[in-house]
């Protein structure tokens, strides 16, 4: 939801700029802009779309020349996008960028407006911008602190003053900002990969925090000017991470790295026969008697098979919420519940916001996270690492693999915990999970079926896709990202279900992708696919090599077997790579796809 990036050094600040930008581009691509200081004064040139047309203006205007400035790409909450809309906003004084939601920015105007403000957007930043302008009397730490002390929301600001060149003050609250400190240069940034390039030393800044970064280097203090001493962290992804590396799209390279980031996930967990969780001591888990798993969108499609794995090997009753219904619904939470929160950037609002409600009524927390030192990470009682590296395509599929791969663990831990398995069992698990990285590897070379198959069903208007137990949760997966990427319409369904209502819509040519992976499930799936076909579908079967009932499918994608539990991770590859394929040939933008952003920090 927006990216947001700065820089001062002694580089051309305009390429640092827009390289940064374009690394965070799958946070929002509404629009792009930068303000620098040039000559001592602020120069600000924006464009709506995506960031070459920015580039195409500073191309064709002349790009200023500078070393100190800030720079937004856009995902447009108030106000269509627009050059108007786009970032950086300004007061007299003040030009910021913003990344969050001012909530009560109506109000705000209003009383803005009252004092003889005026404004030229319809946005909340433009707000922002015009009352730490308002407050600002040549101090500019004042200034911020009464701002923020109105401002209800999210955000994370980059802001100039235009009688202070060469200097950016940035603060944030709930929504993300690291500060990067290279060689002689410093950088703040919305997430990682922008600076990657230049550092791998970063800090975290918390809320009533701000960081000035000048000439000089790079200074923390408190709303009163008192230093504040903070501990750098260094990064560990590598530059080649948030590269294409010779792949057409950031999400092909993205699947391709499955097995990877599976056994970076799974294989240092695994000791002599047991799953260990840095700082999380055996016993942890002992006595639960419900769990609740909170998430949004492909993060809780992992949590469907998390309660599935979990209920089946530990017996344990598990609930799997939407973080934006759970949320507001008022949960019940018993005496020894746990939660588990799961996030691949850990800065979503709503699964932030679930976290907190959680903890604030006393529930144990832990959080499944994959940015190292996101919120969701650092608000909860114990994190998960997913080790899947940044993934910088908006359509998550290696995250999800991982996310999986982590649900399967805490299943089997939590079963040996609370002696739901014995010893036996959970070794031959952990012997058996390692397994999983070579069966995924084996399941992407479906990759030319799925783009045939994609070849062939192109021109679906409406698809559905079917399965049964943890079937049917890989379904709600296979749906979603062919939905978001190829703007097709599908819809998952438990295959069960279908006759009560929706075979209404099956149609001659219908296409139905049925996954059948569950051993005690395949032949109740095998009849509900042998119901569509009476009804003209044509169905695509995803199974084990050689099942029962292949022959009533029209069409096949064979998966490895490994042990049912493990079947979702083998069963969404070829869902993913059809999806990939299907809107690849639909010529839609595969990495960023219309109206989405990769980071979701509003509501
Ligand atoms: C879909 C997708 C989203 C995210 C969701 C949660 O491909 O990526 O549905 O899974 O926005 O994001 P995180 O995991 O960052 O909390």
């Amino acid at each position: 939801m927006c990216g947001i990036v700065g820089y001062i050094g002694e580089k051309n600040c305009v390429d640092v700029l827009l390289d940064g930008l374009s690394s965070l581009e799958y946070r929002g691509y509404d629009s792009a802009g930068i303000a620098v200081f040039e000559n001592g004064e602020v120069e600000t040139v924006k464009s709506c779309g995506r960031l070459v047309n920015l580039r195409d203006k500073l191309k064709s205007d002349g790009a200023p020349i500078s070393k100190c400035g800030i720079g937004h790409t856009r995902w447009a909450t108030h106000g269509k996008p627009s050059d108007a809309n786009a970032h950086p906003h300004s007061g007299s004084k003040v030009t910021i960028v913003h990344n969050g939601i001012i909530e009560n920015y109506v109000d705000l105007k209003n009383s803005l407006q009252e004092k003889g403000v005026k404004f030229i957007s319809d946005t909340d930043t433009e707000v922002a911008a015009k009352l730490i302008d308002y407050y600002y009397h040549n101090d500019p730490l004042a200034a911020i602190k009464s701002a923020l002390s109105r401002i209800r929301g999210s955000f994370a600001f980059g802001i100039l003053f235009s009688d202070i060149p060469d200097t950016i003050y940035a603060v944030r609250k709930d929504s993300p900002l690291i500060v990067a400190e290279g060689d002689g240069e410093s950088f703040i940034a919305s997430d990682i990969p922008a600076v990657l390039k230049y550092t791998r030393k970063y800090y975290l800044i918390e809320e009533n925090e701000v960081a000035v970064l000048t000439k000089r280097g790079i200074r923390f203090c408190d709303f009163d000017g008192e230093t504040i001493e903070k501990e750098m962290q260094t990064a560990t992804w590598d530059i080649s991470a948030a590269e294409k590396g010779g792949y057409r799209h950031f999400m092909l390279k993205e699947i391709y790295e499955q097995p990877k980031a599976i056994k970076d996930t799974v294989s240092p967990r695994i000791i002599d026969g047991k799953i260990v969780f840095d700082g999380i001591k055996d016993g942890e888990f002992k006595g639960i008697s419900q769990i609740h798993i909170v998430a949004c969108g492909t993060a809780m499609h992992a949590g469907m098979v998390g309660k599935y794995a979990i209920e089946s090997l530990a017996r344990i009753p598990v609930n799997v919420d939407i973080a934006s219904e759970f949320r507001y619904r008022d949960p019940i939470f018993g005496k020894n519940d746990y939660l588990i929160i799961i996030s691949q950037s850990g800065e979503t609002a709503d699964t932030l916001a679930a976290l907190r409600l959680a903890r604030s009524r006393g529930v144990k927390t832990i959080a499944v996270v994959n940015v190292v030192g996101s919120s969701i990470a650092r608000g909860a009682d114990h994190v998960i690492y997913t080790w899947a590296g940044p993934e910088i395509a908006v359509a998550s599929t290696k995250a999800y693999s991982v996310q999986l791969s982590v649900m399967y663990m805490l299943a089997a831990r939590i079963a040996f915990e609370n002696n739901a398995i014995d010893n036996s069992k959970y070794t031959e698990f952990c012997s058996e999970i390692l397994k999983l990285p070579e069966a995924v590897s084996q399941t992407l070379a479906q990759q030319e079926n799925c783009q045939r198959l994609a070849s062939i069903y192109q021109n679906a208007h409406s698809l559905f896709f079917i399965g049964r137990g943890m079937d049917y949760a890989v379904s709600m997966e296979g749906s979603l990202k062919l939905k978001e990427i190829s703007y097709i319409h599908s819809e998952a369904y438990a295959a069960g279900e279908l006759k009560h209502g929706t075979i209404s819509l099956i149609v001659e040519g219908m296409p139905v992708i049925a996954v059948a992976t569950q051993r005690q499930l395949v032949e109740k799936t095998v009849s509900n696919i042998k119901e569509v076909k009476a009804r003209g579908a044509n169905v695509l079967l995803a199974c084990r090599e050689g099942e029962n009932g292949v022959g009533e499918a029209d069409e096949l994608i064979e998966l490895p077997d490994m042990p049912d539990i493990f079947m979702p991770s083998l069963a969404v590859i070829p869902l993913q790579l059809f999806a990939y394929y299907m809107a690849v040939l639909r010529g839609c933008d595969v990495d960023k796809p219309r109206n989405l952003a990769k980071s979701v920090t509003v509501e």
